[in-house]
């Protein structure tokens, strides 16, 4: 059983350095502080065949992960990811506080017999704005607070004026964690600005952490840092749109 103990490691003191810098000049952005994080076979795939979720990274990498949490105002996934894997996004191998849960549901299938729902932590669900206001009110009534974003034209919610009102809500420090279609949607629409990616050494052959949907130019770490972590190898830096 893994203990309650801080993990110490430079890319969490790298981390953290970088939070702070960005809460100093916040104003300048506009919009929360976004890191992406998520864990990855050699072969980038986040999941298994059919989007079977994995346990990719090993008992330390995954404290690391929950010290990431720690570290975070808010935490946010897709609602394909509840769906798959019913995460409880705690930071209960490490001690802290929890960030404040976010789902992105357009539809609100948020199921009502996931972690998420149960916990009464007062998740918030981001669904685009036309969502059935009969589902909004089953979801209220179980304690989750509901934000209703512009939709895009394929029905998913806005991400951009999304972030922007989770600023307005007093978050400065978001973590994204998934999955594929999230990680995807984050990028595109330039919404990153710091990337933690821990790398199992196995193949998978699964899901790609990214949907084919060709970034340009192709953003990439800056004054990136790696560390082994246990038998994971953890990769962290800003992330950089601009030509090397
Ligand atoms: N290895 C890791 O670190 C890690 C972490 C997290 C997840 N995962 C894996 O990732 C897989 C889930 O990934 P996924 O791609 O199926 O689901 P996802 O990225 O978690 O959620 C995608 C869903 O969110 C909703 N959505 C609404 N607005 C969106 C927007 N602007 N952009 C993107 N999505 C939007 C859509 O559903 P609606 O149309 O219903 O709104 C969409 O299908 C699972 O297999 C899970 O195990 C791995």
């Amino acid at each position: 059983m893994l203990e309650r103990e801080r993990v110490l490691s430079p890319i969490l003191g790298e981390l953290h350095a970088r939070l702070d810098e960005a809460e100093r000049n916040g104003s300048n952005r506009g919009r929360p502080f976004v890191t992406l994080a998520y864990a990855q076979s050699l072969d980038g795939s986040i999941a298994g065949r059919g989007r079977r979720p994995l346990s990719l990274s090993g008992p330390s990498s995954l404290q690391l992960t929950h010290e990431l949490r720690a570290a975070h105002d808010a935490i946010l996934v897709g609602i394909g990811t509840v769906l798959s894997d019913d995460p409880q996004l705690t930071v209960r191998l490490v001690p802290g506080s929890d960030p404040q849960p976010i789902v992105v549901d357009s539809r609100l299938r948020l199921p009502d017999a996931s972690h998420l729902m149960e916990s009464g932590r007062g998740t918030w669900l981001a669904v685009a704005s036309d969502a059935s206001e009969q589902d909004e009110a089953r979801a209220r009534a179980r304690g989750v607070e509901v934000l209703r974003t512009p939709a895009l034209d394929n029905g998913w919610v806005d991400l951009d004026p999304l972030v922007a009102s989770l600023g307005e809500r007093g978050v400065s420090h978001l973590l994204v964690e998934g999955g594929a279609r999230i990680l995807t949607s984050f990028l595109t629409a330039r919404l990153v600005d710091y990337v933690v990616v821990t790398v199992a050494p196995q193949f998978v052959g699964g899901v790609p952490a990214l949907g084919e949907n060709e970034l340009s130019p192709f953003p990439r770490l800056r004054s990136w840092h790696s560390e082994r972590v246990g038998d994971d190898l953890v990769l962290a830096g800003d992330l950089s749109w601009s030509d090397p």
